[in-house]
């Protein structure tokens, strides 16, 4: 269901205009190009019904620089990394036409998006599209929300050398939360010559700890400037398209107010010190620079570790905020209480789904897996249910590490993490599961029939084998 704010939109803007929020026909309130050192090309709509967006999409090799030098092999697509922003609105129709350019075979996986199941873009749904061939991808639009695509095969290869881009889905009633950029939050690991080292040579053992870069990237770029404006806040909307790196970040005397996850707009905001994406998630948080012109602030990424400690022990600055011009007078209008509405799922009559994150070491032979059964394996993992079925899937993790699990297709609704239940009820796809700890989460599978996929979002482990698929039979 598609989220629905509790206060109509004119009477929010009456509550923010004259404020700080603005409700887009107030003056603007950041810079001049205030976001110019992340902005990404957008997809260009060539269909001229106003809901259908019609796009062309290539996966080619092109050239790059992450840190400002001289421009190395990436895979792109349209030509650049990361690839160019899909926006639309929630219910549009979504046309694209996709051709492979690259020198191997690819799909488009649409991260969080609930597609009919022939368009979900993994190896079980689609024939991989060759080198040279092409698709064409076209599904509605169900939620609003900020997600991602990326391609299903080899993942680990292939979104580290560059294919990634973001999915922006507005819904016009939802409330006007201000400026806002998109960040898309990744790690590259460049080798002394500069170039992104093969992820195909990398060992299993470096598989099991998961690759993590050597340089933090915001939209491809390494500590890109952000100039804003004091007293105004911003939001962001953070995707971790990093094969492995938890990104945990902080800004000294600040606190982000988080307004979004997965699957768009919370229900209420909820403020922190610090704010966690992982692997495939996203989180969209608000942030207001407090300072004057001139002044600096640093974004910085927290280690966080994840059960193996981490390449990078100490906080690194990840983006800069450049302050300029004046704070506006007056306070700051609240935000509104609600922001979207979820309604609980009812998990009274579910059956219970028991999966185990598992790894196993025979020899030098290093696997992960889900319940034992390893991905790509004889006996791999396939669990069935029935369209219609409400289940709540209790994942434990016997492992040492932290896992980013994601289920293609269907939001769940997590219940408890390690017994404790969140605040309030909120949409996912994607969920940390502790390690040596239970997750609990009601899903219900609606009218999508096929063969869906559910994995460790640590690229690496998902190729070590922590991957199984779901029938979802008529
Ligand atoms: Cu980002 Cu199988 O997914
Ligand atoms: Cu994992």
């Amino acid at each position: 269901m598609p989220q629905r704010p509790l206060l109509s939109l004119s009477s929010i803007c009456a509550l923010l205009l004259g404020t700080l929020m603005g409700c887009g026909n107030g003056p603007p309130l950041e810079p001049d190009g205030w976001a110019d050192a992340v902005a990404l090309p957008t997809l260009v709509d060539e269909n001229p019904d106003a809901n259908i967006i019609e796009v062309s999409l290539e996966a080619r090799v092109g050239k790059h620089s992450f840190q400002g030098g001289a421009p190395i092999d990436v895979w792109t697509y349209n030509g650049t990394t990361p690839g160019p922003t899909l926006h639309a609105k929630v219910g549009d129709t979504l046309i694209v036409h996709f051709k492979n350019s690259l020198p191997e075979e690819t799909t488009i996986h649409w991260h969080g998006l609930r597609v009919p199941n022939s368009m979900d873009g993994s190896e079980v749904t689609q024939k991989p599209v060759p080198a040279g061939g092409s698709f064409d991808y076209t599904f509605k639009l169900e939620d609003a929300g900020t997600f991602w695509y990326h391609p299903h095969i080899r993942s680990n290869v292939q979104i580290e050398k560059g294919l990634y881009g973001a999915i922006i889905v507005d819904d016009p009633k939802a409330p006007d939360l201000g400026s806002e950029a998109t960040l898309m939050l990744d790690d590259v690991l460049l080798d002394k010559q500069g170039n992104v080292s093969d992820p195909t040579t990398e060992s299993d053992l470096e598989a099991y700890f998961g690759r993590e870069g050597n340089v933090l990237l915001v939209n491809g770029k390494a500590r890109p400037t952000i100039r804003a404006r004091p007293g105004v806040p911003i939001r962001f909307r953070l995707i971790d398209t990093a094969n492995s790196r938890y990104f945990k970040l902080a800004l000294e005397g600040h606190r982000f107010t988080r307004v979004g996850g997965d699957m768009g707009l919370l229900t209420r905001a909820v403020t922190s010190e610090t704010v966690m994406v992982i692997p495939g998630e996203r989180n969209e948080v608000l942030l207001t620079p407090e300072g004057l012109a001139g002044d600096k602030l640093d974004v910085r990424w927290l280690p966080y570790d994840r059960g193996y400690g981490t390449g990078l022990p100490d906080p690194q600055t990840l983006f800069t905020l450049a302050l300029e011009g004046e704070a506006p007078g007056g306070e700051l209008a609240p935000l509104p209480e609600a922001l979207g509405s979820i309604t609980p799922l009812d998990t009274s009559h579910a059956t219970t789904q028991s999966l185990r994150l598992t790894e196993s070491i025979a020899g030098t032979v290093l696997r992960m897996g889900i319940n034992d059964h390893h991905y790509g394996d004889p006996d791999e993992l396939m669990i069935e249910v029935k369209v219609g079925e409400t289940q709540i899937w209790e994942l434990e993790n016997t492992t040492m590490a932290d896992h980013p699990f994601h289920l293609h297709g269907f939001r769940f609704q997590v219940l408890d993490v390690d017994g404790k239940a969140p605040p309030f009820p909120e949409w996912k796809d994607t969920q940390n599961i502790p390690a040596q700890k239970k997750v609990r989460f009601g899903v219900t599978f609606d009218d999508r029939p096929g063969m869906w996929m559910f994995h460790c979002h640590i690229l690496d482990h998902q190729r070590l084998g922590m991957m199984g698929m779901l029938m979802v039979m008529p």
